[in-house]
């Protein structure tokens, strides 16, 4: 193994991408997020798992959906996080509501599906009906209704909701300032990415065996990859990884793609990754016969022309961002891998009552691109039947604790490892995580989350 690059790992500065990154790729100057280990318990305590319901869940904002998702007046989606049911829905072209997943009447749930249209919101028990902004508009037998039951509010509960990014957002902190404000410059950074102009094309939601903290760890570092997953090696760099943390625990790591790691042994003749890539804007490797780095050179110059011809605006990237993952920690529970053909969204849920479970919630949301000769970068990985027109939302592809979610290899490596993971850490004999500065991110999440807990 040839290291010779570690001695540049300083950790008060951290690695930059670019030397010279200006704009989207700057490095935010290092923040300290201290030592200390903290109590294994919020990995699996009941009473961490409700400190969390009362000061993060129903505190922060929460990502619900792509804006598409409701795109016409009527359309509505779903969202269910640890005990409660939200629905979003689009009341105007204009404005999209979100009320309590619950009647007034007796508290019936009022919509089972996971999305889907509607006219008006019917319950199923007794026939109320509310209306798109959750205005009561049918009390069945009113007569037999007593005058000061029916001076109550007769109307949903409402749950304050914006649209921010391409995405839907709620809290149900009714104090909570803009969702823009919480997330600070990281808004401006996934608007490039143009989400809203993006369709779901895939969604897949996987129970697994493990707090939702362990699992959302082991996506928020790349120190495990040579280890977990050593097919990346010839294709990315982990240890050379730009870590950069904001305000309210918002982060993001900047992997470089198309170089291999500095683990591997050789770093500049193409291998089967670059030829895969080359092959992918259309460039077979037989008739390629630079190294590495100039491989990477003409992708992202390939990119561009490709951007030209369909249109597509690449001009607002930087090269490195056509081909390098730019993945964005949002606090409490998201990670949103950047590229400019799609984003990949990770959403960690917690399980409504087991801590030691959680729903790891993925779509990939891609751009449409109108063309015959248009194709999908096969790096995305989906699959063959995948319907890209984006004229049909697909259904959720469910998978329970004990099936083997279709994610794709190394995703199966994690799925695999996590729930030892989990068993380890609920022994006796763990004494609290010992993070290097390569898991930066995750100090930065426990010191966010540790920060909510008190200040509520
Ligand atoms: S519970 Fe909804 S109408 Fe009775
Ligand atoms: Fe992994």
């Amino acid at each position: 193994m040839k290291m010779k690059n570690r001695a540049e790992f300083n950790f008060k500065k951290g690695w930059k991408n670019n030397p010279e990154g200006k704009g989207v790729e700057a490095k935010e100057p290092f923040k300290d997020f201290g030592t200390e280990r903290f109590n294994p318990e919020r990995y699996y305590s009941n009473e961490f798992m409700k400190l969390e319901w009362d000061n993060v869940w129903t505190k922060k904002w929460l990502l619900v959906c792509n804006v598409n998702d409701v795109s016409n007046v009527g359309d509505f989606y779903n969202f269910k996080i640890g005990k409660e049911s939200i629905i979003v829905v689009r009341s105007s072209e204009k404005n999209i509501n979100a009320f309590y997943n619950v009647c007034p009447h007796r508290g019936n749930r009022l919509i089972n599906e996971d999305f889907g249209f509607i006219e008006k919101i019917g319950c199923s028990f007794h026939s109320w009906v509310f209306d798109l902004n959750g205005e009561n508009e049918q009390v069945l037998d009113k007569e037999t209704f007593r005058k000061e039951v029916l001076e109550n509010d007769l109307n949903l509960s409402k749950v304050k909701c914006e649209i921010e990014c391409g995405f839907v957002w709620i809290t149900m902190n009714d104090k909570a300032r803009p969702v823009r404000d919480y997330l600070g410059p990281v808004a401006d950074y996934l608007d490039n990415y143009k989400i809203n102009e993006m369709k779901v094309v895939r969604h897949v939601n996987s129970l697994w065996k493990a707090n939702w903290k362990t699992g959302l760890e082991a996506f928020y570092e790349t120190y495990h990859l040579s280890t977990v997953h050593p097919e990346t090696q010839t294709m990315m760099e982990d240890y050379h990884v730009q870590i950069d943390n904001w305000d309210n625990g918002m982060n993001r790591m900047i992997v470089p793609f198309i170089i291999p790691s500095i683990r591997y042994k050789d770093r500049s003749t193409i291998n089967e990754s670059t030829s895969f890539l080359l092959g992918d804007v259309g460039i077979s490797s037989e008739e390629f016969n630079g190294n590495i780095q100039e491989a990477k050179k003409l992708i992202q110059n390939k990119k561009r022309e490709i951007s030209k011809k369909f249109n597509l605006g690449y001009e607002r990237y930087t090269d490195a961002e056509l081909t390098d993952s730019f993945d964005y920690g949002i606090f409490p529970n998201i990670q949103i891998g950047c590229h400019p053909e799609g984003v990949f969204l990770f959403k960690f849920l917690p399980h409504p009552t087991d801590p030691e479970k959680f729903y790891l919630d993925t779509t990939i949301n891609y751009r449409v691109v109108e063309g015959e000769e248009y194709s999908v970068p096969a790096w995305m990985g989906l699959p063959e039947d995948t319907d890209k027109s984006g004229k049909t939302r697909p259904e959720i592809v469910y998978y329970d604790e004990n099936e083997k979610p279709d994610l794709g290899l190394i995703l199966e490596q994690d799925s695999e490892l996590i729930p030892y993971v989990q068993s380890g850490v609920r022994s006796r004999g763990f004494r609290g995580a010992l993070w290097s500065e390569q898991e930066l991110r995750i100090r930065h999440f426990h010191y966010e989350l540790n920060n909510s807990i008190k200040s509520n």
